[in-house]
């Protein structure tokens, strides 16, 4: 097993080259499941293990899948059956849940195990429930073997309907519109999620013939198609707002400059304008964004909410970056429940926040020092990384798959950026 350790207290300076979008890559491959004519071929995949994990899964129900290169994959979805999928690959993934619309769409009928995936708190599925009611399905939990799983049936197909979020969620709206492409009649989804991958996941549906309309707006129209319809198609997944909006808040945080490349500036607005907020300097290109620092951070407030507000996806390191600004800062986690369980590991580097609730108050303008530390979630770990890059001495980061989920080339790409950062092997005790 191996940790990440970083020498820090080194402005990062230079360029990177952002991947693919993972949380939008998912439902895309899961999407492919819906393709029952040609191959499917997905560019632009970050080479991330979530990715590897959510091949693996269709492919034990039958697709074929093919990796031309780490970034690319081709899907033949046509010998797709239900059937179960292994629970360990499932459980290790929060998006393995998009197997229930895709196979709703594709059968009128699903049953995965209950997913995985980073702990925020409770992390219900009940809004997903609901949509795929709404389109005819009886839903149920049931226990097989493998452990505690949600059964989706129906009689004939799915049937398009109205569906209404009381709350925005990412993955019900998601998982609604990969059931209801192939439902018969027209599905309206009312307070939809309006993130960019919810847009990409319906342009890839509409290259591959499926009729969505909307996407992007709290209003989500889809006119179901034949499945036999759906066919194979090229499609380059959009870049990583979250990896791009990491290095950017890492180059504040260590007081740097860098060059954030093949990125869409619109999906980084929120993060900018924050920065900005901040006192760091934003530059934005056709593709790409310039960040520096040219004068003392300052504290803010902030509250992270669905898009087009802060992601919450960006709360740990922003929480970093203003430990490393003077003042008092407040942050808001708007999205769930208990995502600041990260926060002890900073205490142990010096880090002065106090939590309440969904509250954390940031006093912050003293250093940090380097320690022993783990990434408990994703974006945590990716926090921990950016505060061992401004902390004083040397910063061990443990638990690191976490990280490997969802930033591809971490180490190099910091590196290169004149990080002092590597990877090591854990010592056997
Ligand atoms: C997705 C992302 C995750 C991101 C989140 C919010 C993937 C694989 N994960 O997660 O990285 O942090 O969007 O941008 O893309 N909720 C319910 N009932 C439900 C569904 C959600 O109460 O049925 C609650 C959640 O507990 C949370 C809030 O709604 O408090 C938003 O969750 P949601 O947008 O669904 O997030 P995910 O799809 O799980």
């Amino acid at each position: 097993m191996k940790k990440i350790v970083i020498n820090g207290r080194r402005p990062l300076n230079g360029e990177v080259e952002i991947g693919g979008m993972k949380n939008g890559a998912l439902p895309i491959i899961f999407a492919s499941l819906l393709v029952t004519s040609g191959k499917t071929v997905i560019e632009n995949l970050p080479a991330v293990k979530d990715i590897d994990i959510s091949l693996e899964i269709i492919e034990s129900l039958g697709a074929k899948v093919e990796r031309s290169d780490r970034h690319t994959a081709v899907i033949d979805a046509t010998d797709l059956k239900v059937s179960e999928p292994p629970s360990n690959l499932v459980r290790k993934m929060r998006a393995s849940y998009y197997l229930l619309g895709a196979e709703l769409g594709r059968f009128g009928e699903a049953i995965v195990q209950y997913p995985g995936g980073c702990d925020f708190g409770g992390r219900p599925i009940d809004r997903h429930v609901k949509g795929f009611e709404a389109l005819g399905a009886t839903v149920t939990e049931t226990f097989s073997d493998s452990g505690k799983c949600v059964r989706a049936e129906t009689e004939n197909g799915v049937v398009g309907a109205n569906v209404f979020f009381d709350d925005v969620s990412v993955g019900a709206t998601i998982n609604v519109m990969l059931a209801a492409t192939t439902a018969s009649g027209l599905t309206v989804i009312e307070n939809a999620a309006r993130e960019p991958h919810v847009v990409d996941l319906a342009n890839f549906l509409n290259t591959c013939g499926a009729k969505v309309f909307g996407a992007g707006t709290p209003t989500i129209k889809i006119t179901g198609v034949d499945k036999s319809t759906l066919h194979g198609c090229s499609y380059t997944v959009v870049p990583d707002m979250i990896e791009a909006g990491t290095y950017m808040v890492a180059a504040a945080a260590t007081g740097g400059n860098v060059l954030i490349k093949n990125v869409i500036p619109k999906h980084l607005e929120a993060t900018s304008m924050k920065l900005a907020e901040m006192g760091v300097s934003i530059v934005e290109n056709d593709d790409s964004v310039e960040v520096s620092v040219p004068d003392e951070l300052v504290a803010t407030n902030m509250k992270t909410l669905p898009y087009p507000g802060i992601p919450t996806d960006m709360q740990p390191q922003f929480c970093v970056l203003m430990c490393m600004a003077k003042g008092t800062s407040k942050l808001v986690e708007g999205v769930f429940d208990n995502r600041f369980q990260y926060v002890d590991q900073l205490r142990n580097m010096g880090a002065s926040i106090e939590v309440n609730g969904k509250i954390a108050t940031i006093n912050g303008g003293s250093p940090l020092y380097g320690a022993t530390v783990n990434a408990s979630d994703l974006r945590a770990g990716a926090a921990m990384v950016i505060a061992g890059l401004c902390a004083n001495g040397r910063t061990e980061i443990e638990n690191i798959v976490y990280i490997n989920r969802g930033y591809e080339d971490i180490v190099d790409k910091l590196s290169a950026l004149g990080a002092d950062i590597s990877l090591e092997e854990i010592a056997d005790n």
